[in-house]
């Protein structure tokens, strides 16, 4: 092994080794009702019909003027989709529905607080909504096309009021997932520009009433720092009228939304007619630096790619009830409870808060109520409402046709009991592989016409051609039970543009270690490589392993460890920190985290608190390790790096392998008895 592959450790690395499982079919019932049961639609989406096959996608959308250039690869690798044609997404999402749905519920919302009545927003009143917001931020705000907006928001219905709003005027709206600190908030206000940042005063999490809006003066403090002045805060209130946080309005800066609203009663704007290429949003992920990337979506590629893998991954029709429970906050919100799902005409569920609040029988609480029939989730959710009540879902009589799985692996003991007991062994379940960068699936079974596996994402989803590589670009069969790096050997339309302002980190993240020439400007020549070792089998089912960089997925957030370290070095008395991933029952992985201290401190459990809140305060609460060893010293190699793929095997008590090489090899078995005892 090189001196590199032996400094790392990957999620991957520490994946269970998973034996092949049988598969199960969808019924007929679901069948019969299914949006895409003709099988030629992989040979429509074959390499040979690429790129024109995903007209079928744009096509499911309504154009100001339609495109002439189904892919143009000028700039590779920023693919850019439909050119030519001009579009708004918030016209596709809300205004072409009215004709035929305006008395519709767009959005049903169910606040966490139990008494708290559910709100149904119609398509009609999420068009008057949105109509007067943009004129706010037109008027108000001074926002325009092109401008970044950050919005800092939990799950309320104003979030997609605010993101439909933006969407209407072209304003890239850039939204950070609301349990991120205000310093996370601060730092993607300056790295995207904002001048205006969106929030709100306060929200259910747990039962408890969060005061959110101290967040925002923290993001301003933050963002000013960076050289980033936010001209104004606009504060939503959780109760119009009634100011629930305890943190003053800053006079001149700080504006109540519904205050302000009040002069905009009645008043509409026409969306504008954007370029298919033109950006839409922003999404930040975590990736190996610390930095966070801010991944950027185009309009017409993105919305025609979510509404595609919406109607026919989802299977979403407009009489469905569809219930995802991700947040908005994340790509997964984006995409499937926003975008995807409103350009189909279909009623989406939002939910406030924590799935087992009150108890563990609330989600099938409100399954029943709103009488859904689509369901979407990811695997730490599910083993979270499966420890907590596993008998729960059979005491409630809602009945999902499908369901989803998304954000990290799922084990197949896990995916049986979300099959017999959730979907009462009749819903149809997709198991969908994709990331921030993708705009939506990559890997995922079409639901009527391909089998499921438990624990493995299925083929490519349709136009979407994955293949494993070895470190050396050769690449791996199908069936011989070997992993290696999951990329795509082509563009499709929902793929971020570019990271926003660094071109370069785009192009070196997720294009350079594949590409065979850097000039070229044919498409073959960039494969995109995402980050993830899988195994393909024989049948050409992909079952993703885990992350191969420096990512860590917590319960289905991605995590940069060099964000974590970075937030421990803030601490004074720390000299050198080292995070790893462990293997958790419900998260899938922790962060655990190594630090050593600078001479002449001692490691106590004061300290080991203040290391917690360093990183409480820099990333969030999610970011939460789940131990903080202090210890003498790191291992090392001889050339001094420090050893994580050590560390994690000690954390994970998994093989520590030779370690006689190192610079300090003494320090392995002294470190390992801390952490796992003298056994
Ligand atoms: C992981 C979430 C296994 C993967 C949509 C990926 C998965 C990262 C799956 C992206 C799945 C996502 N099976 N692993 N079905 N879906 N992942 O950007 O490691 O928050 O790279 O996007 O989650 O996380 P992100």
């Amino acid at each position: 092994m090189s001196e590199k592959e032996l400094e790392q450790v990957s999620e991957a690395e520490i994946a269970v080794h998973w034996q092949e499982e049988e598969v199960l079919y969808p019924s007929a019932q679901f069948i019969a009702q299914a949006n895409m049961t003709d099988a030629d639609i992989y040979e429509r989406f074959s390499l040979e019909n690429f790129p024109q096959c995903f007209k079928e996608y744009a096509d499911l959308l309504s154009w100001y003027q339609y495109w002439q250039t189904t892919l143009d690869t000028s700039d590779a690798p920023s693919w850019k989709w439909f050119v030519g044609g001009k579009i708004n997404a918030c016209y596709n999402c809300v205004d072409r529905h009215l004709p035929k749905y305006k008395n519709k519920a767009a959005i049903l919302y169910v606040p966490e607080p139990e008494h708290e009545p559910h709100l149904a927003l119609t398509y009609q009143e999420l068009y008057v909504r949105v109509n007067e917001l943009a004129v706010l931020l037109r008027d108000f705000a001074g926002l325009k096309a092109g401008d970044r907006v950050t919005l800092h928001m939990p799950m309320v219905p104003e979030l997609p009021i605010t993101m439909l709003a933006c969407a209407r005027l072209g304003i890239i709206h850039s939204e950070v997932y609301g349990g991120f600190s205000g310093t996370a908030c601060g730092e993607r206000i300056a790295d995207s520009g904002s001048r205006v940042l969106i929030t709100i005063d306060g929200y259910y999490r747990s039962g408890k009433l969060l005061d959110h809006k101290e967040n925002a003066d923290i993001a301003v403090k933050v963002a000013e720092e960076q050289g980033q002045t936010v001209e104004k805060v606009l504060v939503w209130r959780r109760y119009p009228g009634k100011y629930v946080s305890d943190t003053p309005m800053l006079e001149g800066r700080d504006h109540f939304m519904d205050v302000v609203l009040g002069d905009y009663v009645g008043k509409r704007i026409d969306p504008l007619p954007m370029r298919a290429e033109d950006p839409l949003f922003i999404m930040y992920t975590s990736g190996t630096t610390g930095k966070p990337k801010g991944c950027l979506h185009s309009t017409g590629g993105y919305l025609a790619y979510v509404t595609g893998t919406s109607k026919y991954v989802q299977d979403i029709h407009p009489e469905d009830v569809y219930w995802c429970m991700a947040d908005i906050g994340w790509i997964t919100g984006h995409s499937y409870i926003v975008y995807g799902p409103l350009a189909l005409a279909a009623t989406s569920v939002m939910y406030e808060g924590v799935p087992t609040y009150p108890d563990a029988g609330r989600a099938w609480r409100i399954a029943e109520r709103l009488d859904v029939n689509i369901f979407h989730t990811a695997p730490t959710t599910i083993r979270m409402l499966r420890k907590a009540g596993p008998d729960e879902p059979q005491k409630y009589s809602y009945q999902f046709k499908h369901m989803t799985t998304v954000g990290e692996p799922i084990e197949p003991a896990v995916w049986r009991w979300y099959y017999d007991v959730v979907g009462k062994g009749r819903a149809v379940i997709v198991d969908t592989w994709w990331q921030t960068e993708n705009g939506g699936f990559l890997c995922s079974t079409l639901p009527a016409l391909k089998p499921m596996k438990p624990g493995s994402a299925g083929p490519g989803v349709p136009g979407i051609h994955p293949v494993i590589y070895d470190e050396d670009g050769n690449e791996i069969d199908p069936g011989i039970g070997k992993a290696g790096n999951i990329c795509i050997r082509n563009p499709w339309p929902g793929a971020f543009q570019t990271i926003w302002g660094d071109r370069e980190r785009f192009i070196s993240t997720y294009y350079e270690k594949y590409c065979k020439d850097k000039k070229s400007t044919d498409w073959r020549d960039w494969p995109y490589f995402a980050g993830d070792a899988a195994v393909q089998a024989e049948d050409g089912y992909f079952r993703i392993l885990g992350r191969v960089d420096d990512v860590i997925n917590v319960a289905g957030h991605r995590l940069g460890t060099k964000e974590l370290e970075s937030a421990c070095l803030t601490v004074l008395e720390v000299a050198e920190a080292s995070v790893v991933p462990l293997a958790d029952e419900l998260k899938g992985r922790v962060p655990d985290i190594y630090v050593s201290l600078k001479p002449g401190y001692e490691p106590s459990r004061e300290l080991q608190g203040k290391i917690v809140e360093a990183i409480e305060v820099s990333i969030g609460k999610i970011a939460r390790p789940k131990h903080v060893y202090i210890v003498p010293d790191m291992p090392k190699t001889r050339s001094g790096k420090i050893m994580r793929r050590v560390l994690a095997a000690i954390s994970n008590r998994s093989d520590i392998g030779d370690v006689t090489t190192l610079a300090n090899a003494e320090v392995v078995e002294e470190v390992r008895r801390m952490v796992q005892g003298d056994g």
